[in-house]
């Protein structure tokens, strides 16, 4: 099999192998890998009427010595459960969540891009409600599932700074779902995103639907902000998704670049005060940000539209050489994967 990882853009490719577990009874099954990409549920199953299903993201990195590592999985499996809680779904322990994940990355090997190639393999764990329902009530039959796909970056161009409008579409309810990873968080943005790329914007950046006047964040990234003293600073609210990334990048500025960080509300009416602005996130990375329209009013970042400002380049450098082994990882963050043993 060829692939051409230069040229992958964000998309799903079928791969070998994916994890499947079934939740019956009250409890898990033992969970095994199958080849079949297919999932066959009735009609009336509970993710197909009232969409009761989550969703995770991470990846795999092949590093620069070789070796196939993994980016802090257990923050994804601790995420999950939070996901599930909130949508009456059952957990899937964080134990289990490590094994399955290293299983399938492991048997998808080859699948993993080469170091350099600009490539990742992209890991997508999922939990759905399977029996039928008709009254709105949760499902008490689940799948859990993890696919892998390799991909490219989230936005064409790659580290080119994009533009962000803010929509007159809310993201998520002050007491709703918008610090889980609920697939329906995704549809409600679908509209929103397919309108702000007719209209010639790269995404969307959400403002709190209680008053309309703090940032939150895109449909699928977290945003950073670089304040003109250099300091990092990052939206605090509740109805965002607590984002890996962003944790982490939050913490190799403060660790690794020696920067003040500060996490706060942010006001949609200060972000001219910055000087460079950047959305991270699994798929996104750390993608600058040139400029932001909010109806009638165009903030342009003083980092521009050609490259990345000088700190978001930095952070992305860090980030990224400590997930592909360039640079000394914090305990913890690295999960190594062994290649899955041939079978004799
Ligand atoms: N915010 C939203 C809405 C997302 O979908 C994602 C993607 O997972 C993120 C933020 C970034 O989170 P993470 O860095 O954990 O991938
Ligand atoms: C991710 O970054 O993993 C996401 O889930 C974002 C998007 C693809 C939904």
């Amino acid at each position: 099999m060829e692939i051409d990882w230069q040229s992958l853009g964000f998309g799903y490719m079928k791969t070998d192998y994916r994890y499947v577990a079934n939740f019956k009874d009250g409890k898990w099954d033992e969970g095994e890998l199958s080849t079949d990409s297919n999932v066959v549920i009735n009609e009336s199953a509970g993710v197909l009427q009232y969409a009761q299903t989550c969703f995770e993201g991470m990846k795999a990195y092949r590093t620069e010595d070789g070796r196939v590592v993994c980016f802090r999985p257990d923050l994804n499996a601790q995420r999950m459960i939070e996901s599930c809680k909130r949508l009456e779904m059952p957990i899937f322990p964080e134990e289990k969540f490590i094994d399955a994940v290293k299983q399938v990355v492991s048997k998808n090997i080859d699948f993993v891009p080469p170091y350099g190639s600009g490539a990742t393999l992209y890991i997508r764990p999922y939990m759905f409600g399977t029996n039928p329902v008709m009254g709105v009530k949760p499902a008490t039959e689940f799948q859990f599932r993890i696919f892998v796909s390799p991909v490219g970056p989230y936005f064409k161009g790659g580290i080119k700074p994009i533009t962000l409008r803010v929509p007159d579409f809310d993201r998520a309810a002050p007491l709703g779902t918008g610090h889980v990873k609920a697939g329906l968080n995704y549809a409600m943005s679908l509209h929103a995103i397919v309108d702000a790329h007719n209209q010639g914007y790269n995404e969307n950046l959400y403002v709190d639907s209680a008053t309309r006047t703090k940032v939150e964040e895109t449909g699928g990234a977290n945003i950073i902000f670089v304040t003109k003293d250099n300091k990092v600073i990052t939206p605090k609210s509740n109805t965002i998704l607590p984002s890996i990334t962003r944790r982490s990048l939050m913490y190799v500025a403060k660790e690794y670049l020696g920067l003040e960080v500060e996490e706060r509300e942010i006001g949609i009416n200060e972000i001219g005060n910055f000087k460079e602005c950047a959305l991270c996130g699994t798929a996104a990375v750390l993608s600058p940000v040139g400029k932001v329209v909010d109806h009638g009013k165009v903030t342009e970042f003083p980092s521009g539209m050609d490259k990345p400002g000088e700190i978001t380049q930095k952070l992305y450098d860090t980030l990224t050489g400590i997930q592909m082994g360039r640079i000394q990882a914090p305990k913890g963050w690295i999960y190594e994967i062994e290649p899955a043993k041939a079978i004799v």
